[in-house]
């Protein structure tokens, strides 16, 4: 006997990263952004008001949108605030899918999407990264949510947005393009949202402004898909700390492109590292590697790692199972990273 629907009943559930108790320890497991946010952003922490909390926020917290739209260089009316990116996709997943109308995407990708899909009840229709013509066949498929993660997690590979505006003008349906990642590449999607009446953009401000604790995301598409989506949120799915803290730290934009500058060439010093210690790490276009372990066994290295209070991502998942993905530290965290591997090496 049980209460819940079948779907949810049989579903396993989105696994979340470890969040260790301890702060003293090497967290390489969930791409946080190993910088603090910016001295702008502890300011508004600090001043913001009892009345402020005595109220109901924003429900659009329109004065993000504002100062996102300034920065992107975009209509504010093409925004739409969200709890983290993830709100973002349980927005659309719900808006977009059901029993008769699947989600595409290509895999391995971030996990939440099939999670998602299940609560809907919706089919997935899943087309492997491997196979070399999968932007034909999501186009085929023509889904009524296509989704496609760029830069992908766990990967960190890169779609050029020229190859994704072909797909959003074969496609009948929706073009969710996941960019949580996007500040750490060298180029984004933007000028689709604009383009295309199906295309919504998702961004993070947990990665590139180091805000994971904070949970604010956002979308991007036209204002008729905005309009529609803005039905499906809840009432007040931003709070007013959010929105206060988010805004401080989009429109400090010296301080976020100093930092996502650091995060990159310490990126591409890992690659070296890495590669060095006879781990295949291809090309990354985010804040994290995905490394696989040529000579020695992921998983086991996972687990040493963890003794060692030295946290990375191992996913039990076909295609995955002899890779670990490691978000990019600061240099001394990323250091004790590399002695570890080498010690464990040396056995
Ligand atoms: C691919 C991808 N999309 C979206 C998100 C959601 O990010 P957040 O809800 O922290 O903004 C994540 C978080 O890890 C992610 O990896």
């Amino acid at each position: 006997m049980t209460y819940f629907r079948n779907n949810i009943e049989e579903l396993a559930g989105y696994a979340p990263g470890f969040q260790p108790s301890q702060t003293d320890v090497v967290k390489l497991n969930t791409n946080e952004n190993p910088y603090p946010p910016s001295p702008k952003v502890m300011e508004k922490v600090h001043n913001i008001t009892s009345e402020s909390l005595r109220r109901y926020p924003a429900p659009l917290g329109d004065i993000f949108r504002t100062a996102a739209a300034e920065v992107l260089g975009i209509p504010s009316d093409h925004i739409i605030c969200t709890n983290g990116g993830d709100d973002l996709l349980t927005i659309c997943f719900r808006a977009f899918c059901d029993e008769d109308r699947p989600a595409a995407y290509p895999t391995p990708t971030y996990s939440l999407y099939s999670v998602l899909a299940a609560l809907q009840d919706s089919p997935v229709i899943e087309i492997p990264y491997e196979k070399p013509d999968w932007l034909d066949r999501l186009a085929q498929a023509s889904a009524p949510l296509t989704v496609v993660c760029n830069p992908n997690a766990p990967t960190g590979s890169h779609v050029p947005a020229r190859k994704l505006a072909e797909l959003a003008g074969q496609l009948e349906g929706i073009l969710l393009i996941d960019e949580a990642y996007v500040d750490f590449a060298e180029e984004n999607c933007i000028q689709l949202a604009r383009d295309f009446e199906n295309v919504i953009l998702l961004r993070s401000l947990s990665k590139g402004y180091s805000l994971a604790g904070i949970r604010f995301g956002f979308g991007i598409a036209q204002p008729k898909l905005i309009e529609g989506l803005l039905k499906v949120k809840d009432s007040y799915n931003v709070d007013t700390v959010a929105i206060e803290v988010a805004t401080a730290a989009i429109s400090d934009q010296d301080y976020f492109k100093a930092n996502v500058a650091a995060i990159k060439a310490e990126r591409e010093r890992m690659v070296q590292e890495l590669r060095a210690l006879d781990f295949e790490v291809p090309q990354s276009y985010s804040n994290f590697v995905l490394a696989r372990c040529v000579k020695t066994d992921a998983r086991q290295i996972h687990q040493n790692l963890a003794e060692k209070n030295i946290y990375v991502r191992y996913f039990d998942l076909p295609g995955l199972e002899d890779k670990l993905r490691i978000s990019i530290g600061t240099p001394e965290q990323d250091m004790v990273l590399l002695q570890a591997l080498q010690e464990l090496r040396g056995r």
